[in-house]
């Protein structure tokens, strides 16, 4: 593709964005595409001779988009948000059309002096002092792999350097909360700590994790021989927004010399009103944290941003120069391919850099603002509402709930709860995603997409409540 046509077929897919996103309201929130139906329709060869582009954009708007399940919908209310503003989308954009890598500063310096730059500013708008230093990753699940490797190297005393895991007599052992996000359980084994080494610490009634229950299973360890290495603390679990106590951790981590990983990927954004600084107290006290601009701060995915206080430490662990990557301006300038595992970086700090200055801070508190207040009403709606149930506090911007009508109880219960989720989900009016809370099925209703207004979570409301109607008919 040349640059005239580039230009052409570039203006077609703006515009063809742009028409999504304005008209997506219209559409039905999930994909009622069924296993293989698209590939079905695709050919099994790849074309031997070129083909024209104008088939290609046809097929992306027939197969593709009507196939979708619309994160960006103004009633999508499943996993978390996952925010693309149309000036990061901009930013997306222009990182892939300049083509450049950051395999070193040198490499394309604006790319390391603007994620340097727009990570800082994360870090001031969150309140963070400044002893972080941020680095943009893909995810939240590189970025907390990245800390139990930093933590596994300090606790070994830079085993790495010898005969790594394989080479000591000890074993290491994580700590994190029995709500703590799947990535968390997968740091841990990529990194070699094996799964009989992974503490998962009771909750309290709130789903926080227990400090007085960390405290005593680090004791226990210790005692039996083993060596207790980091903790891994949830600001915002997947399941319900659950804070743990980060001020605990960070006082049971400095007395039992333990790392200490914040994965604030949800709630981090959160950060960024001064009001909700309290739902992570003592994070200074952490040795790294985790925030997914990416999730609901509104940076198209994918940018995970991973802090950390001793960047010099991470370097150790990460660094190689090979002949080839080496600089003269090397000592002067950060190398960020040192500061995490893939060498080849994107431009991920455009979409950043655009969002932030597009939206400018006012407007990112005014809509996350926004969507504190519609979960608190929802909360409360559904508090009011008979034979309904708020399951766990409501700190951030999910809600919890069930649904139970008298007389369902156990099995029968989770088959009505799934069955009037499935149904919300099937109507196109909103989408859910349910979840097992204390062994039984329950519904999620996060909300915080870009669109959301009041309106959309009162329509989802309403279909919850026609679904429920008629699943116990
Ligand atoms: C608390 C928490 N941590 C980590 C993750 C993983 O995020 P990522 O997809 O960026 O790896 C999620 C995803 O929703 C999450 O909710």
């Amino acid at each position: 593709m040349n640059p005239e046509d580039f230009r052409r077929f570039g203006h077609r897919l703006v515009d063809l964005v742009a028409d999504y996103r304005a008209g997506i309201e219209a559409r039905p929130v999930a994909s009622s595409a069924s296993p293989g139906s698209i590939r079905a329709q695709l050919p099994m060869d790849p074309p031997e001779e070129p083909e024209d582009f104008e088939r290609v954009l046809a097929d992306l708007e027939r197969l593709v988009v009507p196939n979708l399940t619309h994160w960006q919908h103004p009633r999508f209310f499943g996993y978390f948000p996952s925010n693309g503003e149309l000036a990061a989308v901009l930013g997306d954009c222009a990182s892939t059309g300049l083509g450049v890598l950051g395999l070193a500063w040198a490499s394309s310096p604006p790319l390391t002096e603007i994620e340097e730059v727009t990570t800082d500013w994360l870090r001031r708008m969150s309140g963070l002092s400044e002893a972080w230093s941020g680095v943009i990753q893909d995810t939240a699940s590189t970025s907390t792999l990245v800390a139990l490797l930093c933590a596994r190297e300090q606790a070994s005393g830079f085993s790495l350097a010898r005969g790594g895991l394989q080479g000591e007599d000890k074993a290491l052992v994580v700590y994190t909360s029995e709500h703590a996000h799947s990535s968390v359980d997968k740091a841990v084994l990529m990194a070699g700590f094996g799964r009989a080494n992974c503490r998962k610490i009771p909750v309290d009634p709130d789903y926080a994790l227990r400090a007085d229950a960390l405290e005593s299973a680090i004791r226990a360890d210790r005692a039996a021989g083993r060596v207790p290495c980091a903790i891994v603390a949830t600001t915002g679990t997947t399941t319900t927004t659950a804070l743990d106590p980060v001020d605990a951790c960070a006082r049971i981590a400095r007395e039992h010399h333990l790392w200490l990983h914040v994965d604030a990927a949800m709630a981090g954004s959160a950060m960024i009103l001064p009001e909700c600084r309290s739902l992570w107290p003592g994070v200074e006290g952490a040795d790294s944290i985790v925030v997914n601009p990416h999730k609901w701060l509104g940076a198209s995915f994918d940018c995970s941003v991973y802090f950390v206080r001793d960047p010099e430490q991470l370097v150790r662990v990460m660094s190689t120069s090979p002949s080839y990557l080496q600089t003269a301006a090397d000592g002067q300038v950060r190398n960020y391919r040192d500061w995490g595992i893939p060498l080849g970086r994107r431009f991920r700090a455009l979409k950043l850099w655009f969002l932030i200055r597009e939206q400018g801070l006012s407007g990112l508190r005014k809509r996350l603002r926004r969507d504190l207040a519609n979960a608190r009403w929802l909360a409360e709606e559904v508090r009011r509402e008979p034979d309904w149930r708020v399951l766990a506090p409501v700190p951030l911007q999910t809600v919890c709930v069930r649904h139970e009508p008298p007389g369902l109880a156990g099995d029968a219960l989770d088959g009505h709860t799934l069955r009037w989720v499935d149904a919300v989900n099937r109507s196109g009016v909103a989408y859910l995603t349910p979840a097992i809370l204390d062994g039984r099925w329950m519904a999620r209703v996060s909300i915080g997409a870009l669109p959301t207004e009041r309106e959309h979570v009162a329509q989802a409301w309403a279909a919850m409540r026609a679904a429920t109607a008629h699943s116990t008919a």
